[in-house]
């Protein structure tokens, strides 16, 4: 494939201002709208752009600026079932489908098991790379395996759950820098959606939400309706209020300091890990460090939930890095305890 060829599929200096759910202003030097796997092979075939980044529905990307690079923006779409047994469905869907309207068409179609992961933000594609998790459920749960193109090679390879490596809002896509430089780019995704359902309803405010609504054995529908229900109490409509959701992990520490931090904070939210370590709700220690509903420049953390930064209106995204490293400072201040953003940075 020669570059004039691929030329064809390419636009230049077009408007990110509207691609990314932080609404930030930016423009991309080259940029490409991928609707196939054989058109990236096309990409893999040129080296004529030293930088490339793949954006899906730009839910978990802060633009800094512009990007001087070739942007491909993952449109392969198609979802359906691949197979049955009496253990499970099998679904395959495109990177570029939207992750919540596959979550509701498997369930219109009977099969349960995304129902906690309804209404994340983003695409199946994007789905993989941090481990989209809610509610007592990460993807990994109902993942059996992705295809991606290398770009090295322009092949496709297939990845099962164990070379994903994933971990909490992590996997190997994170751990090799593959989503930064768009070496290994997913095309699709396969879940697993066993037949053994059970439902998930540990989760504080997902229990809640179903003894308001008086509903004692749920099924995965009236599950994805609760979920639904908490999301929109609690986290902002990107088309209302700019926002890529959590901004910040919750930080994992070892126990020595969480039991130090417990001592002088008993109320604060400490979730054990199976290494021994435990979790900290970063939520909770914004809120704590006084940065909940305040605001910097034109950004500022939720009201309602002071993991989620907001764009106020019309902030460029250094707004966004200073009120981030703000908050990182004092929260490192106050708890001696490190916040890593979610989103990536481009
Ligand atoms: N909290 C506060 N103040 C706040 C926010 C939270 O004190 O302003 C406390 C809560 O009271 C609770 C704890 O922090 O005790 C945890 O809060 P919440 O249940 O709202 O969940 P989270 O840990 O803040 C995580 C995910 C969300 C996911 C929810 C539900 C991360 C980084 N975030 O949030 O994922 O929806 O659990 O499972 O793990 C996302 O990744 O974009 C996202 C929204």
């Amino acid at each position: 494939m020669s570059d004039g060829q691929l030329a064809d599929l390419v636009t230049r200096d077009v408007d990110l201002s509207t691609r990314t759910t932080l609404a930030l202003p930016g423009r991309a030097a080259f940029y490409a709208e991928i609707s196939s796997p054989a058109q990236l092979a096309q990409v893999a075939g040129s080296c004529s752009w030293a930088r490339r980044f793949v954006l899906g529905a730009g839910s978990n990307l802060v633009l800094t600026g512009d990007f001087d690079g070739l942007l491909l923006h993952m449109a392969i779409g198609g979802r359906q079932l691949i197979g049955e047994d009496d253990d499970a469905w099998y679904v395959r869907a495109g990177a570029g489908e939207s992750w919540h309207r596959l979550v509701e068409w498997t369930l219109a179609q009977g099969w349960p098991g995304l129902e906690n992961l309804a209404l994340i933000p983003g695409t199946v594609g994007a789905a993989p790379i941090q481990n989209i998790g809610a509610y007592g459920l990460e993807l990994a749960d109902r993942f059996l395996s992705l295809e991606a193109c290398d770009l090295l090679t322009g092949k496709i390879r297939r990845l099962d759950r164990a070379a994903c490596r994933f971990a909490y809002r992590d996997s190997i896509f994170r751990q090799q820098g593959w989503h930064l430089d768009a070496r290994m780019i997913i095309t699709r995704v396969t879940l697993r959606l066993p037949k053994s359902w059970q439902a998930l309803t540990g989760y504080g405010e997902l229990a809640a939400e179903l003894d308001r609504q008086r509903i004692a054995h749920p099924d995965a529908r009236q599950i994805a309706a609760a979920v639904i229900a908490v999301r929109t109490r609690k986290l902002p409509d990107p088309a209302v209020l700019p926002n890529a959701g959590s901004f910040f992990h919750n930080p994992v520490v070892d126990a020595l300091l969480a039991e130090e931090l417990a001592r002088a904070h008993p109320q604060l939210p400490r979730y054990p890990q199976a290494d021994g370590r435990v979790k900290l709700a970063a939520g909770w220690l914004i809120e704590q460090s006084g940065w909940k509903g305040r605001n910097l420049g034109r950004v500022g953390m939720y009201e309602k939930q002071a993991l989620v930064l907001v764009n106020r209106g019309g902030a460029p995204g250094n707004e966004v890095v200073t009120l981030a490293r703000a908050v990182q400072a004092d929260v490192r201040r106050r708890f001696a305890v490190e916040l890593t953003p979610e989103p990536v940075f481009l």
